[in-house]
């Protein structure tokens, strides 16, 4: 049976990619032209007319941590804006089920690897995106709330760093992968002899492709009705030097990588706990080779239309 579903935020990194799996059902999409999720009123009206049965929450204001540093103001007003208004009109509205995303940056700065979700609010955040993370957390706290007061059943996940298609390539405002993309394709188009990377290239990382990502909050919204928040990752990281050497090996640049230590490194390590997930039937399908060949490709695809 086909249900009216509103994907919110469905022409971003992870909307889009849930946006296509879903396409057999009835889809509402708005993009922030049609409907400033910032704006009460309006998704109240919206909320009212459409009356969705189910609510992807996958708007947000994202960026990396140059934006997360330098715009914390928006960075915590915008999300949670866009995150009160949908919930608490996805309440009003009697939607029966909502996902939230959140992020892995919710975890503390010094969180035991890999992180679970009993973890949460049990240390410091880190500093450069303390706001985001305040407000992902307001949001899941929101999502166990509504359900305990009111009996609504919306559900809250984490997932890890993400990449694919309709990436954000900007070369200094983007996350890691897709900026070593666009830096490695640059680099061989214009016959460079080296490409400087930031940092010592030891810390370690987990990506997810937004396929699977996808896939796991399609199943989420299908099989998970509880209070609290599912990780989702592949529960494998890789060091960025790897990741470096699998990018540039894929792009084709045969120049040499030099690492500039004068630049931070970041945390050591960050990876997710998956087994809440792992048990309840899920699992990542997509080889990180697999995952950058297809965004790649779709890169070159789109050159003319990314944000860069
Ligand atoms: N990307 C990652 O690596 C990652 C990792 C962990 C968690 N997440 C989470 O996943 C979710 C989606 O992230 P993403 O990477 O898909 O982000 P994205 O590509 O930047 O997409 C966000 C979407 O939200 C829309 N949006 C933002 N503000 C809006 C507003 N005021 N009104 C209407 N629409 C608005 C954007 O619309 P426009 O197209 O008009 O800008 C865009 O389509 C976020 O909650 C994020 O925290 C992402």
């Amino acid at each position: 049976m086909t249900k009216k579903i509103f994907v919110a935020g469905h022409r971003g990194l992870v909307g889009s990619a849930i946006s296509e799996q879903l396409s057999d059902n009835h889809l509402i999409q708005k993009t922030r032209q049609e409907l400033n999720l910032q704006v009460q009123s309006d998704v109240q009206i919206f909320f009212e007319t459409e009356k969705p049965s189910e609510v992807y929450l996958a708007a947000a204001k994202v960026g990396g941590i140059l934006a997360n540093k330098t715009q914390k103001a928006d960075f915590i007003y915008e999300n949670l804006m866009i995150q009160n208004n949908i919930i608490h009109n996805a309440y009003k509205s009697g939607v029966e089920k909502l996902l939230f995303l959140g992020s892995s940056c919710i975890y503390p700065k010094n969180c035991p690897q890999p992180m679970s979700e009993s973890d949460l609010l049990t240390g410091k955040l880190e500093e450069t995106n303390d706001a985001y993370a305040i407000a992902k957390i307001a949001g899941i706290m929101t999502c166990d709330s509504y359900r305990e007061q009111y009996g609504s059943n919306f559900i809250s996940c984490m997932p890890t760093n993400l990449y694919g298609p309709r990436d954000n390539f900007h070369l200094e405002n983007s996350h890691v992968l897709p900026a070593m993309i666009h830096k490695f394709h640059l680099a061989k188009v214009q016959n460079e002899k080296e490409v400087t990377l930031w940092g010592t290239g030891s810390p370690k990382r987990e990506f997810l492709y937004v396929d699977d990502m996808a896939e796991a909050c399609v199943f989420l919204m299908e099989k998970y009705n509880e209070k609290g928040l599912v990780n989702i990752g592949t529960g494998q990281d890789v060091t960025i030097k790897e990741l470096a050497n699998s990018i540039r090996e894929i792009i084709g640049f045969t120049g040499e990588i030099i690492w500039d230590t004068s630049k931070p490194d970041g945390t050591p390590r960050k990876l997710l706990n998956v087994d809440k997930i792992n048990k309840l039937g899920w699992k990542a399908k997509t080889s990180l080779q697999d995952g950058i060949e297809k965004s790649y490709q779709w890169f070159l695809d789109n050159y003319q239309n990314i944000k860069k």
